[in-house]
């Protein structure tokens, strides 16, 4: 699977011509294309801080917000939660690539 870093994650926020606009996000250390999700992800969309972002983190605990520990393990019923929200994104989006640091 291609490797996709942090970095170039970042830029795929959905206002970068670079990256055509494209919206990427993680979960589960999975990279999906959620452009076509572009209400829920797009600039001022409700789940926009989540676009270019690893948001493993706020789905697992249902908040709207990133992780700023990156040193916090989730809990068994986190990692359900977050394994839920990867199942919809596998039925849903594309799948683009591997995050790597
Ligand atoms: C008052 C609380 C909330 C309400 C009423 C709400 C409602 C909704 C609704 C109506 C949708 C659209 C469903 C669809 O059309 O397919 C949605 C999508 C979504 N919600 Fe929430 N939500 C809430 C809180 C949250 C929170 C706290 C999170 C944080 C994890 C979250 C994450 C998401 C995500 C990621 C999507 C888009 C899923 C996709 O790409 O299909 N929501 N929400």
């Amino acid at each position: 699977m291609k490797k996709i870093t942090k970095e170039t994650l970042a830029k795929y926020n959905g206002l970068n011509e670079e990256t055509e606009n494209k919206i990427y996000l993680a979960v589960n250390g999975l990279v999906f294309d959620v452009t076509s999700g572009s209400q829920f992800y797009g600039p001022g969309a409700p789940y926009g801080v989540f676009a270019g972002k690893d948001a493993t983190y706020g789905l697992a605990n249902n908040k709207v917000e990133i992780n700023k520990d990156e040193a916090e393990e989730l809990s068994e019923s986190q990692k359900k939660t977050a394994k839920e929200w990867q199942t919809l994104f596998e039925g849903k989006y594309e799948l683009v690539g591997e995050l790597i640091n």
